[in-house]
């Protein structure tokens, strides 16, 4: 039996979708244990090109469980869309299994989602506008509404009354003028419980039987360390715990059930989303990389802000996963560049520090101290053995490793599933 768990380790897009996509056809479970819609997982296979929200990236091997977790908040007009698109291109979702204890988005969460982004203005966080924040907030608060409760007519009745009663009282404080009609969300809200019923299941006792019979899992984090309601850039941060320590959470499973930890970072750096980054490329550069990267939403379509490989950042995503190894994703968008840079440190009065301070205004001041090295200037796009790679690549590969502490399982060179450099196998390392 082994799990493992694949987890961003900056602020997302890092590839874990097509991580996950190439790992999956030697695991029985994939599962989801945290967001929402919120993520955009893209995956390049034989089947064609796919854009995931919700659904786990195994999904393309019929013969594998999809779990979406209780940690995941869920969406079910997005979940239903997701499950005809790829049911239209031929991929199965009849192994698609929706935790009864996951929480429900309402269309009253993006609404709210929207006017508070609206109300912060200048201080807006950039979310995705998909209602995760709030439906986050109502499972805190104790008034959210599960995935079970779309199954039985009298309970949602009772929950979705008391909801609407709290979202009425706070839309009127804010004067925002938001129809929340309540014959209309409840049918809606019992048509998609009706239509996913196939789906919905108590997944904590899915993943224990898999556990007792020694199934290999592999967990999908969405977002990334840095974008995590804890260790993260607060509040320039999602509303869940994308971090390892999450998985426990959002799958109802043991720490001592998690057998091994890889971290994906890319090759560079890339936030959707306000908030601060501070090896960030403004300009031509950081056109550039973003135009080689393809460096765009995969769920909002927004440019993502580009940078240089940060590896204080990397180091305290390493420690707060406790990852075992990592995956180096997008390698050949630098294949053009004469020069690289990678931030060993940032300079703060004076002094090198590898500290990621909890105050924003004092990470405001951390100035990245930089190490320059050579670029390759020639593809490896084709490239499948480290050894192949050019010198140069070879080097800044090793450099970044050396930084993270943790050794490269896998180097990616393109989105396809071919262009992976395998260096060793996760699976290999669990006893
Ligand atoms: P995720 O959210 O972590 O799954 O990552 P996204 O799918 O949002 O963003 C990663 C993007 O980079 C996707 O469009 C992938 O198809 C693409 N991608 C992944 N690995 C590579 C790679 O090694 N090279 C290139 N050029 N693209 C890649
Ligand atoms: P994947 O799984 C990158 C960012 C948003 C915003 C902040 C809060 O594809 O890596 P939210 O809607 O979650 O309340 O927005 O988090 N964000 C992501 N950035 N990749 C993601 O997911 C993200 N999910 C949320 O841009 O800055
Ligand atoms: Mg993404």
């Amino acid at each position: 039996m082994s799990v493992t768990v694949v987890v961003g380790g900056q602020w997302g897009d890092e590839g874990k979708g097509r991580v996950i996509d190439v790992l999956s056809d030697r695991v029985q479970v994939v599962a989801r244990y945290q967001g929402g819609s919120n993520a955009g997982h893209t995956i390049v296979n034989p089947y064609g090109k796919f854009a995931l929200h919700l659904i786990p990236s195994g999904i393309f091997n019929p013969k594998i469980k999809c779990v979406v977790g209780n940690g995941v908040v869920v969406d079910p007009s997005e979940m239903i869309r997701e499950i005809d698109e790829l049911n239209g291109r031929g991929i199965t979702t009849d192994n698609l299994y929706i935790s009864d204890r996951a929480h429900v988005v309402v269309s009253y969460h993006r609404q709210q989602d929207h006017l508070e982004e609206m109300a912060r203005g200048e201080m807006g966080i950039g979310t995705t506008k998909h209602g995760i924040g709030p439906t986050y907030a109502d499972k805190y608060a104790r008034i959210g509404i599960r995935m079970c409760d779309l199954q039985d007519e009298t309970t949602l009745r009772d929950k979705l009354t008391f909801a609407l009663y709290e979202k009425q009282r706070l839309f009127k404080a804010i004067n925002a003028n938001v129809d929340l009609p309540f014959d209309q969300i409840f049918g809606q809200l019992r048509g998609y419980g009706k239509r996913l019923a196939p789906h919905i299941t108590d997944t904590v006792e899915l993943v224990h039987a898999e556990l007792s019979a020694g199934s290999n899992i592999l967990i999908e984090g969405a977002q990334g360390t840095l974008l995590d309601i804890d260790f993260g850039t607060y509040p320039f941060v999602t509303s869940s715990s994308p971090t390892v320590g999450g998985a426990c959470l959002g799958l109802g499973i043991p720490p001592s059930a998690i057998g091994h930890s890889l971290g994906v970072f890319k090759a560079y750096l890339t936030r959707v989303g306000a908030g601060p980054f501070p090896t960030e490329l403004t300009g031509q550069q950081g056109d550039e990389l973003r135009g080689r990267g393809n460096e765009f939403g995969t769920t909002t379509g927004r440019p993502r802000r580009c940078g240089w490989f940060d590896a204080v950042l990397a180091k305290y995503a390493v420690r707060i996963n406790g990852l075992n190894s990592a995956a180096i994703t997008k390698l050949d968008v630098l294949d053009e560049l004469p020069m690289l840079k990678v931030c060993i440190g940032y300079e703060v009065d004076g002094c090198l520090s590898d500290r990621v301070p909890a105050d924003l205004r004092q990470f405001a001041q951390c100035k990245p101290v930089y190490e320059e090295m050579p670029g390759w200037q020639t593809s490896t796009r084709d490239v499948r053995k480290i050894e192949d790679l050019p010198a140069a690549a070879q080097n800044y590969v090793s450099r970044l490793t050396e930084l993270i502490g943790r050794p490269a399982a896998l180097v990616s060179v393109g989105d396809a599933r071919e262009q992976l450099i395998t260096l060793k196998n996760p699976f290999d390392w669990i006893a």
